[in-house]
């Protein structure tokens, strides 16, 4: 099959990455948002409505979301675990809800504090919320290609958690590679199951990068037509929930990966570099992204 013709790219730094790195400003936060939008992003995970006990990081969502000024064709998103959040995000104008759960029972314990039956149940209200004021949302699926606690996961398993978010309205899915131990056969080997049971265009990839598959993950998806990826500016965080998890593969290095393949995700390198670069500032930290210190050095030399 050959390469899709269009790319979609969501932008989860501000929400993965940040989640698990340590704590910057809730101005730092608008600025990375406002800055990502310049470059040319339209889909930006703009935070998380979450418990703040679980994830401090992410506890003000609200005024970050509230403070922020992009392009008018940008969709914000943000995590909802429960009718608690989805009502949050309401109140912060979030063009779309991310509902999440995973295709290992332990992680899901350990995430969300219940099992993926509960959590299915618990997404009825966020939909029904969702579906009463015109927001779209998006499901996450943690842990296919591998489980930090339970190792191995069944692509059946994997299939039978998308169905279900499917039929609670979903209208994309987003495939987690969490700890991101996967390689490039165990993705083709998922995806083309759920690909004779999934319309391809209801698919996204969402691979973390701790063994340095990402890229290869992605090109492998990519091949078998998938044409949403999800990805953090500079390569940034992880799950709190996934000991040892990396950040989300770098946007960056996506966007050079796609462009060498002919593919124009219409996104401005340099822009988003920065915006990576003004991040890591803050947090006083180096990009993970190979792109980012690249052109690093080139804008030095
Ligand atoms: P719980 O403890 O089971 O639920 O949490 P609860 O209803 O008993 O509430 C406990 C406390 O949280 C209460 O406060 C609630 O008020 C509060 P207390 O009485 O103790 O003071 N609470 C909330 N506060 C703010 N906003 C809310 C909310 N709900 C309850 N929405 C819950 C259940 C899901 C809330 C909790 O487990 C949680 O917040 N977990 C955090 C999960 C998380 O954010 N994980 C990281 C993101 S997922 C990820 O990174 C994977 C992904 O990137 C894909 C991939 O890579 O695979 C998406
Ligand atoms: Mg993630």
């Amino acid at each position: 099959m050959p390469y899709p013709a269009h790319v979609k790219i969501v932008e989860v730094g501000a929400r993965d990455g940040l989640q698990n790195e340590s704590t910057v400003s809730s101005e730092d936060k608008i600025q990375l948002i406002n800055a990502l939008s310049v470059a040319g992003l339209k889909h930006i995970e703009a935070g998380a409505f979450v418990s703040p006990k679980w994830v401090p990081q992410m506890a003000d969502s609200l005024d970050v979301i509230n403070g922020v000024s992009v392009a008018p064709d940008v969709v914000l998103s943000a995590l909802t675990p429960n009718l608690r959040g989805a009502q949050a995000a309401l109140s912060a104008n979030v063009k779309e809800f991310a509902i999440f759960t995973a295709a290992s029972e332990t992680f899901t314990q350990k995430n969300i504090n219940c099992s993926i039956e509960q959590s299915i149940e618990r997404f009825k209200d966020v939909v029904q919320l969702a579906q009463q004021h015109g927001i779209k949302v998006r499901g996450y699926v943690s842990c296919v290609l591998g489980c930090p606690y339970e190792g191995d996961i069944e692509p059946e398993a994997v299939l039978k958690v998308c169905k279900q978010l499917l039929a609670l309205g979903c209208y994309e899915i987003s495939l987690g590679d969490t700890v991101g131990v996967g390689t490039p056969n165990k993705v083709k080997s998922v995806i083309s199951l759920l690909l004779q049971h999934i319309p391809i265009d209801k698919l996204a990839v969402h691979f973390h990068d701790t063994y340095g598959q990402a890229l290869a993950n992605i090109h492998s998806a990519l091949e078998l037509g998938i044409a949403t990826i999800d990805s953090a500016v500079a390569g940034l965080g992880g799950c709190p929930y996934a000991q040892g998890a990396s950040g989300n593969v770098a946007t960056e290095d996506v966007i050079y990966l796609l462009q060498g393949l002919g593919i124009d995700p219409q996104i401005d390198l340099e822009r988003l570099a920065k915006a990576g670069w003004a991040i890591c500032d803050a947090l006083n930290k180096s990009p993970v992204s190979k792109v980012s210190l690249a052109l690093q050095a080139k804008c030095a030399s």
